[in-house]
């Protein structure tokens, strides 16, 4: 079996896989990074969001073959202690309901601020229309992005 070098989170890790392999199952079973969740498996909900290369990208659909010498950040790497501003938003907001779909949500809106630090209103209902939640918790999503906006530009 081939072995790939990866970077998660900073970290370097040599895995044993296919090289068709879906990332978010390296991430999730080889690397034990569950933060990032398996939700459809075909591009439809986002709940397996990640950053590469700064980009949001559907850990789902990424074969591990295409992830070397790539800069993969998951939920786990937006910070050591919860102080990114996305995750503090996220808490003074209370977004989450059931939880599962927010890992997702957060990396998007995390990778969408890395670019536009004022995102206008069409760009974050375009861009966090790639990722669903099935608790309906899209208008504190919205408001904590208006929390984390505030935030980064004071
Ligand atoms: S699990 Fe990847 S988009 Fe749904
Ligand atoms: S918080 Fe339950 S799916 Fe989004």
């Amino acid at each position: 079996m081939p072995s790939f070098k990866l970077n998660v989170n900073n970290t370097a890790y040599t895995v044993d896989a296919e090289a068709d392999m879906p990332l978010l199952w390296v991430l999730r079973d080889l690397l034990n990074l569950t933060g990032t969740k398996y939700g459809c498996g075909v591009a439809s909900c986002g709940a397996c969001t990640v950053m590469i290369d700064g980009n949001a990208a559907y850990a789902c659909q990424r074969p591990v073959g295409t992830c070397v010498n790539k800069k993969i950040t998951t939920i786990e790497g937006l910070s050591a202690d919860g102080s990114h501003p996305v995750q503090k938003a996220w808490q003074k907001a209370g977004v989450p309901q059931c939880g599962y779909c927010q890992p997702g949500q957060m990396m998007a809106a995390a990778a969408m601020l890395e670019k536009n630090k004022k995102p206008s209103e069409e760009t974050i209902a375009e861009v966090m229309s790639n990722n669903l939640c099935r608790c309906g918790t899209y208008h504190r999503i919205k408001k904590a992005i208006h929390i984390a906006i505030e935030d980064i530009n004071q």
